[in-house]
């Protein structure tokens, strides 16, 4: 067996043995999807025992399901029926499982993988490290994440457009840029973990995807002078206290102090992108005080010549430690900025989130941790953390987005992800932004598929006392609407030219029409920046 020939080995050993999302479900149930997603694994094995005394023998998914997802050590026997091409041995090469006399047990999480995007529904086969259910005991601070939750947003959140450079910033296990590879030419995926890197390639070459090149290094150190179409990352965002004997764990801290690191990926990105070109990134920002944390991100967001990063990452304890990038000797060019705050914490809230996380328990350790995030918070002033969705872009000419917004309720319902939506958004904004009153006068809108009106009545009244739009997917966002806009709204079916339908509305409401439209016109840009009314 050579080692090129092990990855395919263990591809064609997978799908034969149907290791995937709908099979395991097949073989446990619900009950004991959602406990896993819970971090609980007796249910599964009940359910895999009581199976196996069924059949009187165990399924190949089941006996791959027991290793690498809940961490249990399986008969080799079983194992090699389960992976019959590449056996034990081969698994061993790859780094997969250590196999002692009659039993195999797993060195790394892989499990199936399913999503649906704007190109289809795909699943791959996914290698990380061991998680804190299968190790039972706490992560270790070069631990390499599988897919959290934090990875399904942004790759929810992904962009589909067909590009031909994109660049992942901290791959880890390679997902954001596998997910990229679907509309990149050519993805480079980057990362500070050795170990990170060769489990993405990994990945990348279990799932055939060859459009990834791998590179180590700190956040654009190893893209210097390089430009890119679409950056994505899911950084290392979590703030940390730089304190003795507080875990700094690579895959989420990026060894700065409070969000300098975020702020270092905003302020470094426009020397990175192609004219046009978009970085999406998930964040935290700290709020100072009274200080609304957008007035921070304003600033990130200010060109600066020459500019490291400001304040926080100029007070990193360790100089050395994720330096911002370096000085530029022209202010790079200002951004597009569209910035989603979707949760805030109390510093409390926020130091038992990630105390947690790291897999320590409540009792001394967890307490004198959460003293060292207090402390960290109080001598630097900070208030509140919020956590959200950054989307930048390079114009071609002068910027012309500048939205900060918070949304802490639900989002609509969107199967495939909100890169399509937040695509759509964006176009919609540079046509009303390049429309001038007058075009916008005599364009035909329509309202989006997904919308619909809410009305509720005193009882007996024929007028309806509030109206209010709704949109079914995308941000899920609501819009109250007067007499004059639910009757705008309800006319734009294509057929009436905006400035036909104020028109008509002016008569209607006896209404001057020049005032009319000056109050409506605004309105209908909104709309349309928000994916309720569609151009043609
Ligand atoms: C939160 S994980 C994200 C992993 C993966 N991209 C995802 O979405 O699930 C952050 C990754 O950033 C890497 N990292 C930490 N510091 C970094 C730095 N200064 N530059 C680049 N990557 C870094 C970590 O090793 C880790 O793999």
């Amino acid at each position: 067996m050579t080692p090129a020939t092990l990855v395919p080995r263990l591809r064609t050993d997978l799908a034969a043995a149907h290791f995937s999302v709908p099979g395991l479900t097949g073989l446990w149930g619900i009950e004991a999807d959602a406990a896993l997603r819970r971090n609980q694994r007796v249910p599964a094995q009940r359910a895999l025992a009581t199976l196996a005394a069924k059949l009187g023998r165990n399924e190949p998914a089941a006996t791959l399901a027991r290793l690498f997802l809940l961490g249990d050590a399986v008969p080799r026997a079983d194992f090699d029926a389960a992976l019959p091409t590449l056996g034990a041995a081969g698994a061993e090469r790859l780094g997969l499982v250590a196999a002692v006399d009659a039993l195999v047990r797993p060195l790394v999480d892989l499990r199936p993988y399913s999503f649906i995007d704007a190109h289809g529904a795909g699943s791959w086969w996914i290698v990380s490290d061991l998680g804190e259910l299968a190790l039972g005991h706490p992560l270790g601070e070069t631990h390499v994440l599988g897919i959290g939750g934090a990875s399904r947003t942004l790759s929810g959140l992904m962009m589909p457009h067909a590009v031909e450079r994109a660049l992942d910033i901290g791959t880890g296990c390679g997902i954001q840029a596998m997910h990229a590879s679907r509309h990149a030419e050519h993805v480079v995926a980057t990362d500070i973990s050795v170990r990170a890197l060769e489990l993405a390639a990994l990945n990348a070459e279990l799932n055939e995807i060859d459009n990834i090149e791998f590179r180590f290094g700190s956040l654009f150190d190893p893209v210097a002078g390089e430009r890119f179409d679409h950056i994505i990352s899911n950084p290392p965002f979590v703030i940390t206290p730089r304190a003795e004997g507080v875990p700094s764990y690579e895959y989420r801290d990026g060894g700065m102090v409070g969000d300098a690191l975020v702020e270092a990926v905003v302020r470094g990105a426009a020397e990175h992108l192609t004219p046009g070109g978009v970085v999406q990134l998930l964040g935290n920002w700290e709020y100072h005080g009274e200080t609304d944390a957008f007035e921070r991100l304003e600033r990130w967001l200010t060109p600066v010549a020459g500019a490291a990063a400001e304040s926080n990452a100029s007070d990193s304890v360790d100089p050395t430690v994720g330096a911002p990038a370096a000085p530029v000797a022209s202010a790079p060019p200002a951004l597009d900025a569209w910035i989603i705050e979707r949760e805030v914490q109390s510093p409390g809230e926020y130091a038992e989130t990630w105390i947690r996380d790291g897999g320590t328990r409540p009792g001394p350790d967890f307490d004198r941790l959460y003293d060292a995030w207090l402390n960290d918070f109080e001598a630097r002033g900070v208030s509140r953390v919020g956590f959200g969705y950054l989307l930048l872009r390079r114009p071609s000419a002068a910027p012309t987005l500048r939205r900060l917004e918070r949304m802490p309720d639900a989002l609509g319902h969107n199967p495939a992800g909100l890169g399509s939506h937040l695509a759509e958004c964006l176009a919609a904004h540079d046509w009303q932004a390049a429309t001038d009153d007058a075009r916008l006068f005599r364009t035909n809108l329509t309202v989006a598929s997904d919308v619909t009106e809410e009305r509720h009545y005193w009882p007996g009244q024929q007028d309806p006392t509030l109206m209010t739009l709704h949109q079914g997917s995308g941000f899920g966002r609501s819009v109250p609407l007067d007499t004059a806009l639910a009757g705008l709204v309800g006319a734009c079916d294509g057929e009436l030219a905006v400035g036909a339908i104020i028109g008509a509305l002016a008569q209607l409401l006896d209404a001057d029409e020049a005032a009319l439209s000056a109050e409506l016109l605004p309105k209908v840009r909104a709309l349309l920046a928000d994916g309720f009314l569609t151009v043609p």
